[in-house]
């Protein structure tokens, strides 16, 4: 049994602080394009930060491995640009006005510039994983992309329905935990994990993934927005029906499921407002349902990882789950 304490904050930075700063780089010069437009709107979805959760993972689980070449941020480069595109083309599809605190890109560009870009940034970390040259990092990142397209179009399809958690579960892992899961295995790929060990970075990643996107959709509800930095109370008025309106469309009383019934489909607050769907949730203890549920993921992230050799690294890979289900934005 591991006695290793769990990493603090600046601990887990200092570990891989220079290999950030790196991957900042890497994306940087990776958005130099010919094309000004391009060039442009690439810079601008970089500046605006972000947590850079992804890469980090892919960071520490490299490290937790004794990974010590370059590829790891040359990849961790990729994984983020992959995610900054799903952001891009998730912002026109949920006519989002906000992202990270700042206008959206198709805010400022409008929906027609932001497709092509969105394409042209999977295209330029395609090519960039390409130059590893290594035919299972190529396999992971295509069926990942795919997944979190269908994920996408599977929202569509279940927007405005009171939809089951075996459904939000599938939902989540694909448009969220699959990327988590791809990014510690990419980690365990570059330092020549065994199946087993790759198997466990996966578990891992997949569920401290479907972990944060509970957190992302409790927040959505909870949260406020110069906090956020994107739209909040957006699910339901996007329709979309998320872990803790799941839990109280099954447990509340026949006047509360209507009543959230009444706002997925109006897709409005119009007739229902945001404040009595909050008491609803509360009477239901929908929320820290859906709270005691991340936590729950968070733990069994911890326990996928519990062989790894004790190290610095495994101890920040430990701490990330905490941080997850702690965070405010
Ligand atoms: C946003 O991801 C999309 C979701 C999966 C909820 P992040 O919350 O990691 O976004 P940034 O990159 O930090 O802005
Ligand atoms: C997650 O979906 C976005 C992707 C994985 C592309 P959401 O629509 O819930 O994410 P936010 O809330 O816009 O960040
Ligand atoms: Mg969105
Ligand atoms: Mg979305």
């Amino acid at each position: 049994m591991s006695t290793i304490a769990i990493a603090t904050t600046k601990e887990v930075f200092d570990l891989i602080r220079e290999d950030l700063l790196a991957i900042e780089q890497e994306f940087a010069r990776a958005c130099g394009a010919d094309v000004a437009p391009i060039r442009e709107m690439a810079a601008y979805l970089r500046e605006g930060g972000g947590k850079r959760i992804r890469p980090a993972l892919l960071l520490l689980a490299a490290h937790a491995l004794a990974y010590k070449g370059r590829s790891a941020v040359h990849l961790g480069a990729v994984v983020e640009m992959i995610h900054t595109a799903t952001l891009v083309h998730d912002d026109i599809i949920d006519e989002a006005d906000t992202r990270r605190g700042r206008p959206s890109a198709n805010k400022t560009w409008g929906n027609a510039r932001c497709v092509l870009t969105g394409d042209w940034l999977y295209m330029q970390a395609f090519h960039m994983a390409l130059e590893e040259r290594n035919f299972r990092i190529l396999d992971l990142l295509i069926r990942l992309t795919q997944q979190m397209v269908e994920g996408e179009l599977v929202q569509m399809d279940l927007l405005g329905r009171a939809i089951g958690e075996q459904e939000y579960y599938d939902l989540i892992y694909r448009k969220t935990a699959c990327l988590f899961q791809i990014s510690m295995q990419l980690g365990g790929v570059l330092a020549g994990a065994t199946p087993e060990v790759e198997a466990q970075l996966g578990e891992y990643g997949r569920n401290l993934g479907l972990a944060f996107q509970i957190v992302d959709d409790v927040l959505d509800l909870t949260a406020d927005e110069d906090v956020l930095g994107k739209p909040v109370a957006s699910d339901l008025r996007e329709g979309k029906a998320t872990l803790a309106v799941v839990h109280a469309l099954q447990h509340g009383s026949r006047e509360e499921r209507a009543a959230i019934q009444q706002v997925l489909e109006d897709r409005s607050f119009a007739r229902v407002g945001h404040a009595r769907i909050l008491e609803i949730l509360r009477h239901n203890g929908s929320l820290d349902f859906a709270m005691r549920a991340a936590y729950g993921y968070a733990d069994v992230a911890r326990a996928a990882v519990a062989a790894l050799p004790d190290s610095e690294d495994k101890r920040a890979v430990l701490w990330a789950p905490d941080v997850v289900v702690a965070r405010e934005k």
